[in-house]
Order: structure tokens, then sequence, then C-alpha cells
């Protein structure tokens, strides 16, 4: 990975030299490497580059956070964060064995440098809904206008949404949202219990999310896994989407979005839309799907847009998804409505260049449904390789109730997926490390 590279070198480089420095200028370093985890150090911490024995690492407990669940660290993230992101590839480490109750919070980027490294294994907690929470606030953790940012370890974010859950209307916060960022990563990390969606992506290019969890109950509404819009070149693989709506939902403004090797269930499936609501333009292109496992949903793998919208979905591919206990596992719906009532308008958004191979296992309700629009009608759907079968009927309430209740699967078919590995912090070095052979940075 290219940006864990720059890390590597920029972080031997600066020990190199803080090495030679602190050797001639002060024998032992001990003393300054404390203060310079001190907060009120951020200031000093470029200035004394490259002679002190200064650090590009910042534990949150460091900087005051008590991490005992109930104690608000927030302050302490801010002040982590304020020190990590005045450092090129410098990482800011959320250490293991602790909870830290964290309000909204926006990193932000518009003064950052770039390549900087969240490190996540301890465990992260939102408040419970409460006054604590402003009205109409869309995220919980912010991550904005960062160029090269990563969140690894084996940590865990929890939204605790439960009290979400049960509010019907109203904005509900996204828990992770990257907004205007590019070449994100985020690896190895759990994501549970969302407000609502569990994962945003909006305005971002070239993001990675492999070997990640994502897990919420079969029956929390609204809480997608992963949601992309406005997001370029974005690769999903190695990852568990457990939830109670789309596991990922693709919306306006997509193209380059490759998934596969993905483990959906519970939730709604994959999906794309629903667009071209109000009338509106939408344009999603070049989606793949493919070598995935999908389970226990609504649906598998969708398309769905609004009547009177326009633009086009071009250019998606399903292939090697093996579904189980799915009610409706293929699906374009182009008179998408969410409730209330919806007119016939006669045009929607194009769908074309829309391929199905290798699409294989059981199904509850209907194993395919087409519902193109009649003055637009889908061009070139290509199906190849289909095979879908009913769960039998008598079996299906007790599997359905019982996957959704535990999370479980209920008629295991031979997995297509590995469990996804997890790295975490071990993982964020050995990257580094690994990447460093590469660059020959170890002999300069
Ligand atoms: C500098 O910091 C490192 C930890 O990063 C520490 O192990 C070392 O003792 C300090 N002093 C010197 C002289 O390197
Ligand atoms: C985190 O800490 C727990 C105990 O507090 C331990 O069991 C676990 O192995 C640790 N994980 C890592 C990655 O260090
Ligand atoms: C992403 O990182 C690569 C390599 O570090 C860099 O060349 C590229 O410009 C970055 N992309 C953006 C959009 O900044
Ligand atoms: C998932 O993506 C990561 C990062 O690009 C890669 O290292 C890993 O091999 C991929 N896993 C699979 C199963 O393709
Ligand atoms: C879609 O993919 C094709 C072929 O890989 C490429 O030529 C085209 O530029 C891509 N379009 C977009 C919008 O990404």
């Amino acid at each position: 990975m290219k940006i864990c590279m720059f890390g590597l070198l920029t972080c031997v480089l600066v020990l190199f030299l803080q090495h030679q420095g602190v050797e001639t200028r002060h024998g032992h370093g001990s003393r300054l490497l404390k203060e310079t985890f001190h907060p009120r150090y951020e200031e000093t911490i470029l200035s004394s580059l490259p002679y002190g024995n200064t650090s590009t690492i910042f534990n949150v407990l460091a900087f005051g956070a008590k991490g005992d669940g109930t104690t608000d660290d927030t302050k302490a993230f801010e002040a982590a964060w304020l020190a990590a992101c005045k450092l090129e590839a410098s990482t800011m480490i959320v250490p293991n064995g602790s909870v830290f109750l964290i309000k909204p919070i926006s990193f932000s980027g518009r003064n950052c440098e770039s390549n900087i490294i969240f490190q996540l294994d301890g465990k992260i907690i939102a408040p419970k809904r409460s006054g604590s929470w402003k009205s109409g606030l869309l995220q919980w953790l912010e991550f904005r206008k960062l160029n090269g940012i990563t969140i690894c370890g084996t940590g865990v974010i929890d939204g605790q949404g439960a009290g979400w859950w049960s509010k019907s209307s109203g904005t509900k916060p996204t828990a992770v949202r990257f907004y205007g960022s590019s070449n994100v990563t985020v690896t190895g990390i759990t994501i549970q219990n969302s407000q609502q969606t569990h994962l945003k992506f909006d305005n971002c290019q070239s993001v990675q999310v492999f070997d990640v969890t994502i897990s919420s109950p079969g029956d929390s509404p609204n809480t997608d896994g992963i949601h992309l819009q406005n997001s370029q070149d974005v690769t999903i693989n190695s990852t568990r989407l457990a939830c109670g709506d789309d596991c990922v939902s693709i919306q306006t403004g997509c193209s380059g979005i490759n998934i596969h090797n993905v483990d959906c269930g519970p939730g709604h499936g994959i999906s794309i839309g629903s667009l071209g609501k109000h009338n509106t333009k939408a344009c999603v292109s070049n989606i793949t799907v493919r070598d995935t496992m999908i389970h226990d949903t609504e649906n598998g793998v969708r398309i769905k847009t609004w009547q009177g919208g326009y633009g086009s979905v071009q250019g998606v591919t399903f292939s090697n998804i093996q579904v189980s206990n799915v009610e409706i596992p293929i699906i374009i719906e182009e008179y998408y409505c969410d409730g209330g009532k919806c007119q016939n308008k006669g045009s929607s958004v194009d769908v074309s260049d829309i391929s199905y191979q290798n699409i294989k296992g059981t199904y509850t309700k209907t194993p395919i449904r087409f519902a193109c629009s009649e003055s637009t009608p889908c061009t070139d759907v290509n199906l190849d390789t289909i095979q879908l079968q009913p769960v039998a009927a008598v079996v299906r309430g007790v599997q359905r109730k019982a996957a959704v209740v535990m999370g479980l699967q209920p008629d295991a078919a031979e997995p297509l997926l590995e469990q996804p590995g997890k790295e975490g912090w071990a993982g964020c070095v050995e990257q580094r490390l690994e990447n460093a052979a590469g660059t020959g940075c170890s002999a300069g």
C-alpha cells in the first residue's frame, strides 16, 4: 500500500535523525519523549523536528483520555487528532483494553497533512440517544477532507443505536462518515449497532474497505451497512455485513465500484438505488459485485429507480453470487415506491448493460423480478447460469426467524468466503515493514 510506504519512509528517516540528534545533544531521550506526548507540546513538535526525539505516534491516553466507558473523552480525541494532523504519516492510537465515550466529532483535514493512520484497537462508544445529540446531526464520527487516511486495527466502533431504532422519523446519524476524501482505507475494525447507516463515503475517491465487520440486528431499521454516494474507485472486499437494511447501498454519482468476497446477511441485500427520486437525475456506472454470499435477506442484488427520474445505470456485473434464504434474489425495479402513492410517470432512469452470471441458491418468494419502465425499458440485460430454488415452505418460517434473531445462517451452504481475517495493531505495523522492504528505505 502506497500510503503506508510513505509512512515508513518518513518514520525511518525521522527516527534516524532523531536518534542522532538525541545521542549528541541529550544522551538520553526518555524524558523528552514523555514531554512530546503531552498535548501542550503539540506546538513544539514541528519546531523540534528533526533534532528532538519526537514521535509521530499520538496515543489518546497521553492526551488525557480516560477510556473508562463513562467519562467523555471527546476533548482528548480532538487534541490527539490536532497533533497527529500536523505531521505527515502520523499515527493516532486508540489503544486496546479501553472503552472511550465520544460525542459527535469531526476529524477534519482542512489543514491536515496527508497519510494519517487512525489506529483503533480499543472500543469507541457513542452516547445513547439523549439531549447530548443535537437534532438534525448527519453523523457521529466524521472524517472530512483528508488525503490518505487509514483506519486500521482490531477495535470496535459501537453506535449504541437501539434508542434511535424505535424513533420512526427525523434525521438519524450515520456512525462513521467520510466526506470529500481520497485514498481512504478502512480495515480490520468492527462497526456495530449504528444509529442509522454504519459507514458512509460521500464525495470520496480511491477507497478500500477490507477485513471489516459490520453488525447490527436484522430488525434494526435503516441500518445500512455501507453507503456510497458520489464516490469513484471504491473496493470493498473480505467484509461481513449483517444489518437491518441494505448491506451495501450504491447511490447517484458512483462509478468504478468493485465489491467482492463479501458476506451479506441478514439485511436487504446489495442495492443500486434508489435513484431518481423527486424527478432528479442519477448516474451510476461500472459496478461489479462478485464472489459474494447473500443470505437471510429481503433482496439479493437489486437495482431500484423511481418513476419520473432520469439519467442512467450502466455497466453492472453481478457474478458468482451464492444466495441462501433470500426473498427475491434478482431484482430490477423501475417503479420503486417507498410507501405512499407513486404515479407512473412514463419515464425513469435508463438501465442498460446489466449482466448476471452464475447466481445460485435458494429463495423464499420470487427468484427473479424485472419491473422495467414502459417508456424507457431496461436494455441489454444478460442472464447466464442462474440456478435458484425455493426454500421448502414449511422450514422457511422457522429458519428466517432464527436467522433474523440470532444472525445465523440456517441452511448453511458451502461458504464461498473464508473468515475475514483480523490484522489489527500488528497488521498496521507489518504493512509498513513489508512495504519498507520494497522501497529499500532501510538501506537509506
Ligand atoms: C527516543 O524514543 C524512543 C521511543 O520512540 C525510545 O525508545 C528511546 O529511548 C528514545 N531515546 C533515544 C535516545 O532514542
Ligand atoms: C486486547 O486486550 C484483550 C484483553 O484486554 C486481549 O485479550 C486481546 O488479545 C488484546 N488484543 C490485542 C490485539 O492486543
Ligand atoms: C493517492 O495517493 C497516491 C500515492 O500516494 C497519489 O499519487 C495520489 O495523488 C493520491 N490521490 C489523490 C486523489 O490525492
Ligand atoms: C482485499 O483487498 C486487500 C487490499 O487491496 C487485499 O490485500 C486483499 O488481498 C483482498 N482480499 C481478497 C480476498 O481479494
Ligand atoms: C467504465 O469502465 C470502462 C472499461 O473498464 C472504462 O473505459 C470507462 O472509462 C469506465 N467509466 C467510468 C465512468 O468509470
